[in-house]
């Protein structure tokens, strides 16, 4: 059988979402300009130090004793970087890489074609493996567990299960909900990476190293700049990049300098840590117009145009995650981040109203009631 194609984009929200430059998912073009930039051996993939120690452990020890290694499950939030490394996987072991994802298995069959096509060693990549079928997935524990596959042959009372056997093989699953996961299917796989968030030095040395790939020339402090705005992710890093070549070509003088980086990011409204027009929409009629909150979401959200689902889905994460913004059972609040980033002065607490006090984490704190 050929290989299944993963159907949908993963993690792609509201059409606003697809829209946006610091969006973390990608659609079909944008994953076909990325190939190009997907590193093929693990020593080139830079960051998640933790997953690469941990899986290089997991891929000598199975290379040495001439075996399949264990099921790996790859988790993380979109653009980390868990194809790139489900493909360097099968790329390490020198294996056949079969793909499929969860919403192309409708029924268990389509998974039962996809298993007994498989080879010894073959790596069975399966993204979005939170959105497989339930029935599916029964017949995913067998496969993983017991490599057989029981095939259904006639229907009703008459019907009886022949097992088959499968050669050995390794399921490579990629998700961003992990948390969706049955636990059956989680405690098959022997090994779990959680993919986090990238530094802002890792992400400088993920677009020097595109750039390279790309033919141009990509000035250090240029590389700094964009790395900073990039939220965290390979893939907004390298969109931008993109985006700053553009501009050098069309309107610079070809470089890739501090001047490009910072005229290309005006023009496309992705500000110093990396928020766009709709964040910092957001962000300042919270601050402006509700004087810090606390404010309901549908409110926030009318204020700035948009739908509620699309300020929580799409604006909230990011500016949460940065400590921007709390959520509160009142309302969200602005965080004193939040003012100073905007570069204005919260308004005095007004006497008896509610002040929100910033935790250890991002986004994390208390509101305290008068
Ligand atoms: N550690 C890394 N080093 C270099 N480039 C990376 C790294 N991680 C990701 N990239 C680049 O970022 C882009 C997105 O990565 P990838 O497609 O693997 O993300 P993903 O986690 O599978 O996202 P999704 O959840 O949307 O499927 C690719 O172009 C890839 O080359
Ligand atoms: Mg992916």
């Amino acid at each position: 059988m050929a290989e299944v194609s993963t159907g949908s984009a993963t993690g792609t929200g509201s059409t606003g979402e697809r829209d946006r430059i610091v969006a973390p998912s990608a659609d079909e073009i944008e994953r076909a300009a990325e190939a190009a930039l997907r590193p093929k051996r693990l020593d080139d993939f830079v960051g998640q130090r933790v997953v690469r120690d941990q899986l290089s452990l997991v891929l000598q020890a199975a290379i040495a004793r001439g075996n399949p290694p264990d099921h790996v499950l790859l988790s993380g939030p979109p653009g980390l970087g868990k194809t790139t490394l489900a493909m360097i996987i099968s790329g390490e072991l020198e294996s056949h890489m079969r793909l499929t994802s969860g919403p192309a298995i409708q029924h268990a069959g389509d998974l039962a074609a996809v298993l007994s096509s498989l080879e010894e060693g073959d790596v069975l990549f399966i993204d979005e493996i939170h959105r497989l079928a339930r029935p599916a997935e029964e017949l995913l524990y067998v496969a993983m567990e017991d490599f057989r596959v029981d095939v259904i042959v006639g229907k009703g009372a008459g019907a009886s299960a022949i097992p088959l056997a499968l050669p050995r093989f390794t399921v490579v699953g990629a998700t961003t909900r992990s948390g969706l996961l049955p636990a059956p299917l989680r405690d098959r796989f022997g090994f779990t990476g959680h993919m986090d968030y990238y530094s802002p030095e890792e992400l400088e040395r993920v677009i020097l190293r595109s750039s390279g790939l790309l033919g141009v020339h990509l000035e250090h402090a240029a590389a700094h700049e964009i790395a900073g705005r990039s939220r965290g992710t390979p893939r907004i890093a390298n969109r931008l990049l993109r985006r700053v070549r553009d501009w050098a070509q069309v309107r610079g003088d070809g470089r890739l300098d501090l001047h490009a980086a910072r005229s290309a990011l005006e023009v496309y409204e992705v500000d110093p840590i990396g928020l766009d027009r709709l964040d910092r929409a957001v962000l300042t009629a919270l601050c402006t117009r509700f004087g810090g909150g606390p404010v309901g979401l549908s409110t926030l959200a009318m204020t700035v145009g948009e739908e509620a689902e699309t300020v929580e889905t799409v604006a909230e994460p990011y500016l949460v995650r940065e400590g921007l913004i709390g959520r509160t059972p009142r309302g969200r609040v602005a965080t004193p981040a939040a003012w100073e980033h905007l570069g204005l002065t919260p308004p005095p607490p007004a006497p008896g109203s509610a002040t929100w006090t910033p935790g250890p984490g991002p986004g994390s704190g208390t509101l305290l009631e008068p």
